[in-house]
Formats: structure tokens, sequence, C-alpha cells
């Protein structure tokens, strides 16, 4: 989704403002553009890629100031006007702005009418015009009136021709400062600054920064308040490709370390989650599950984990459509599953859930981001920063923390619950296999990437498994992809089945196993190819299917994990043999900040 950044220091601003532009290229964008402020401003933006802004730009554009976006479009359609930055009458503001501002239209027909021009048809382009009705001298002072004129979300960056310091203001939209030695930074996400400073500021809702070479000084309502920098962790290298041909399969291949990683960490936590005492009320605990997206698929998976490890009832539901659900006040907990921490449907219903006095536990991979901040507790899974659109390694990290939440205290057997444990610090060498063994999974997918449309099957835990598959296919290789409970292709989807439809199976020796076969007989005298998962070893299910693909041997309980990586890889080489932009599919965003 839209991305921000600014500079302000002794350096050109114009090869740093795109350097971070191109490091937010992962959150998805349809245009993007610059304004560098030296004796002038200079806007320069379009409908295109930053590396085709950076080759159209002229060669003199001089100035120590200046802002960037990539621009998702909401209000109006991808084109050079309605790219950011935007302007005033003056030619002396230019404003980027993420979020989306629900009064604009009454802002704008009043702006208008006190002869405004307006040549955008973006709801951003209110912000520039009311900072040059309020400015008196203090640019700072004009930014605050401006939105608090402004019913909405927003994270914005602000600069005026002349006035040396840059203005950043955040309300449910994120944004961080990045604090450098005699310059700063401002950006969306951490990874746009990383070449510069791994110092940064987290903005808070409502603050408005005022930003000079030297300093920031923040304020909220008029009074100051301090925000002290943080130190990020994570390194440029985490940030790259390291070497692999996409960020998606780099991230695939980090799998095994994530998992270890989080391990580790939950391991030598000072306060172990069974400690929060959340899944130990017994039969009168019930716990809802939200999410969007991949999230979502990996809250489906909490719920079969958390049902079976408890026999306690949860719930898991789109966090899209949860504001339409009935009161959430009698739930004793409830967990929101967010990567980014800055999914806008998530952000609104741990708002709901709190203000209906129900707990909220969010799991996120982002230190600081708004999602931490309306929480009661917060559980970080440790991905490191994944930039590929189509989320994976932060997947398989979101399991590992609600296998790490629900172990401990399981409602089980001791000798199975300690087998368990032991399991999971096998599964790093048992996904690391799969991965050595990648090149047999990208001749299957060769043999996918003929079709149009594919089905992926399953059956308890692995259904949301089939969700997830069906997912990564569809959003990187743009084949048509549905994913299944197995036993309900029959009530429909029966109709699509032929010789052009293949149906992947995910097979697991658990309960589920003889239901499965049944299934894969009925698919196969309707004529689709059938691709099975299977358990090594197993040798009844390849007489029935078309072709195998074989998973390291594991509790099923951790099927979810293997069954997983080996659709990533999958959707990957099936995406790579029809030529698609992995990393960055069309029309979609990392971090979906609007509702
Ligand atoms: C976008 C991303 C997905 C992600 C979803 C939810 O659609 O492309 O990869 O699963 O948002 O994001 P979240 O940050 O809340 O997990």
């Amino acid at each position: 989704m839209c991305g921000i950044v600014g500079y302000i220091g002794e350096r050109q601003a114009r090869p740093i403002l795109l350097n971070c532009l191109a490091r937010l290229e992962y959150r998805g964008y349809d245009s993007c553009g610059i304004a560098v402020a030296g004796g002038g401003l200079q806007v320069h933006k379009d409908a295109v890629r930053v590396q085709a802004l950076r080759e159209q730009l002229p060669r003199r554009i001089e100035g120590k100031l200046g802002i960037g976006h990539t621009r998702w479009a909401t209000h109006g359609a991808p084109s050079r006007a309605n790219a950011h930055p935007h302007g005033d009458c003056t030619g002396r503001i230019a404003v980027v702005h993420n979020g989306v501002i629900h009064n604009f239209q009454q802002l704008r027909q009043q702006l208008v009418k006190e002869g405004h021009k307006f040549s955008s048809e973006t709801d951003t382009e209110v912000i520039p015009h009311l900072i040059e009705k309020y400015f008196d001298g203090d640019l700072g002072e004009a930014v605050a009136k401006a939105l608090n004129d402004i019913e909405g979300s927003y994270a914005v960056a602000v600069l005026m021709d002349g006035v040396p310091e840059l203005i950043a203001a955040r309300k449910e939209s994120p944004l961080i400062i990045g604090v450098g030695d005699g310059e700063n930074f401002i950006a969306s996400d951490v990874p746009a600054v990383l070449d510069y400073t791994s110092r940064v500021i987290y903005l808070e809702d409502d603050d408005i920064a005022v930003i000079t070479g030297e300093g920031v000084q923040v304020k909220r309502n008029g009074e100051a308040v301090a925000r002290k920098p943080h130190q990020v962790t994570w390194s440029v290298e985490d940030a790259q490709k390291g070497g692999y041909e996409h960020f998606m399969l780099k991230e695939i291949h980090e799998q095994p370390r994530v998992i270890r990683d989080t391990i580790r960490a939950y391991l030598t936590a000072d306060e172990t989650m069974s400690d929060w005492g959340v899944f130990q009320k017994g039969d009168s605990g019930d716990v809802l599950m939200l999410a969007c997206g991949t999230s979502y698929h990996a809250a489906l998976v909490g719920k079969y984990i958390l049902e079976g490890l408890f026999k306690i009832p949860v719930r898991a539901e789109l966090a899209s459509e949860f504001g339409y659900l009935g009161q959430s006040s009698a739930r004793s907990q409830a967990i929101v599953i967010t990567q980014s921490g800055e999914t806008a449907d998530a952000l609104k219903a741990i708002k709901r859930l709190r203000s209906e006095g129900c707990p909220v536990i969010v799991i996120t991979n982002v230190v600081g981001s708004s999602a931490t901040r309306v929480a009661d507790r917060v559980v970080y899974t440790m991905a490191g920063p994944e930039i590929s659109v189509a989320a994976t390694k932060s997947y398989t990290a979101q399991l590992m923390a609600l296998y790490w939440m629900a172990l401990p205290s399981a409602k089980i057997d001791l000798r199975r619950r300690d087998g368990l444990v032991m399991e999971l610090r096998q599964l790093p060498g048992k996904v690391q296999r799969i991965l050595d063994d990648e090149e047999k999974i990208a001749q299957h997918a060769a043999q996918i990437a003929k079709y149009n449309s594919v089905f992926f099957i399953g059956r308890g835990l692995n259904y949301p498994v089939a969700l997830e598959g069906a997912l990564k296919l569809k959003e990187i290789s743009y084949i048509h992809a549905e994913g299944y409970a197995a036993g309900e292709l029959k009530h429909g989807p029966f109709a699509l089945l032929s010789g052009e439809a293949p149906v992947v199976a995910l097979v697991t020796p658990d309960a589920t196993y003889d239901a499965m076969l049944t299934n894969i007989k009925e698919v196969k005298a309707r004529g689709s190819p059938v691709i099975a998962l299977v358990e090594e070893g197993d040798d009844v299910v390849a007489e029935v299917a078309d072709s195998v693909i074989s998973v390291p041997k594991v509790d099923p309980l951790f099927s979810p994990v293997v069954n997983t990586v080996v659709l990533q890889l999958l959707a990957y080489y099936a995406a790579r043999e029809r030529g698609c932009p992995i990393d960055f599919p069309r029309n979609l965003a990392k971090s979906v900040t609007v509702e």
C-alpha cells in the first residue's frame, strides 16, 4: 500500500528519496513521485515504477529537503495528476499522504468556494490547500490546524519551499522517523531507511513532528512529547535479496531459521505464554481469532490446534467481516494475527474488542506497529522483514507462535506433550529437507503452470492449508485457484472438474486419511488430474493419484508447516514458469492500510 519517504540534511535529497522509494516498492503501488525544495519547489510524478521515474527525471534537481511517495490508488485512477506529492495554489507546499479522508468532499467544496483550485481527484489534495489557508509563518502550526479539520486516517509528510523543516504526522496509518547524524528521514516502514540508519522513532497517533537536519520535536495537542529512538535489529541484508532471484524464494528459504529463532526466543522468554493463563479457563473459556489474508489462514489452523489441544470453542473470523457481527463482550479472549500490525481491518477489530471489554493478544512481526499499541499483550514472531507481497515466512512464524502458545499448557497426556515439543524442535531440519529437494517440486509446478484453474483440497488442519495453497498460487501466478474442504467439492465444484482442472490433495495420516482417499477417487472419476502431498513412505496414495510429492514425516499437528512450505514452492515455481512479477503481483499490496 502507499509508501511515504522524506529527507532533510546535508546531502542531495533526490537520490536518497529514490532509493528509499525503491525499498518501499514491496508494499505495492501504481504510481510514484518526489518533491525537492531548494531555490524553488520541484515536483515530478507519474503512474510509473520508481525506476521509470528515476529515468525520466530532469538532470538538475537540487535540494537537501524532499519527500516522496508510492501510491496505491483509492480515490481516483492511477495517473500523473492523481500521483503524490500534491500541492497548493502558491506552488510552495508539497504533501504526501497515506490513508483515507472521509470528509474530503465537504472540505473540497468549501475550499473551492474560498477560491482554491484543484487538479486531481484525490482526497489528499485538500491537505496542501488547508495548510496554505492556515499558514501564518509557522508550518507545523498550519499542518496541525489542517489536520484538525480532517476526519479519517493519515500519515503525512509536508514541506514548504523556503522553510528548512519537514513536518510528519500520523493517525491510524504507520509512519516512522529515521534518525541520522546531521540528517533525518521519514518513512512508512523501517526497510526504507535501513541503508542510512538503524535508529528509528515510531510516531504515535496524533503526533506531529517538526524535523530538521539536527533534531526532531514531537508535539501532541500542542504539547511537546518525548519519543525515544529505538535501535532496529534488522540489517540491510535482511531486507535485500541475498543472491536469490526473488524475495519470495529467499523468504521461503529462511523458514528453517525462522522456526529455530522463534523457538529459541520463546524458550528464553522471561514470561512464558502459558503463564498468561490464556487457555486454562476450562470449558467456560472461548477464544475468538481474527485476521486477514494469509494471517487468516494461520488463524484457521490455530482454531484446529487450540480446539484439539484444549477442547474449548474457538472461532476464527475475517477481521474485515467482524464489524458486521454481533456483540463480542461475552468472549474471554481474542487473538488478532497481523504480520504487519498495520492492516486497517485488523486494527478496527482490535479497537472494537477492547471497547467491548475483551482482552486482545496480537501476534505480529513488526515491533512498534500500530497493532502493538492497542493490544493487551503482544506475541512477536521472529520472521525478520518480509518484503515479497505474498506472505510465506511470516505465516510459518505465526503458526510457530500458535503452537508455542498452546503446547506448554495443552490439556493432553504429558508424554504426548513432551513428544510434540521435541518434534517442534526438529521441524527446522524437516523443512530444510523440503527446500533441499525443491527441484522436484519445481517440476510439478511446471505442469501446474499449464492450467488455468487449480483446486486445492484438504480436511481438518489441512483445510486451511488448502486455502493458503490456493491463495499463494492465484496471487503470484494469476492462475485461478480455489481451496476447498475436501468434503465440500461435491457440493458444487464437481461441476468444474475435468482434465483441464487439476486438484492438489493434502493427505495426512490422521483421522482424515480415509476420507481423503475417497475424495481423491471421486475427483479422479471426474477426470481431473490429482497431485497428492503424502507423508514419505506412503505408497497407498500413489496408486490412486496421478503423481505424489512426499513430505517429511511429522506429527499430523505440524503437517500444516511442512505442507505449506511445499505449496509455497509450488506457487513460486508455477509463477516463475509463467514469467510473473513474483514479488510485486499486480493490484496487490503488502500492507493494506485501508478498509
Ligand atoms: C495483504 C498481504 C497479505 C497479508 C494480508 C494481511 O493482503 O498481501 O500477504 O496476508 O495483507 O496482512 P497482515 O499484515 O494483517 O498479516
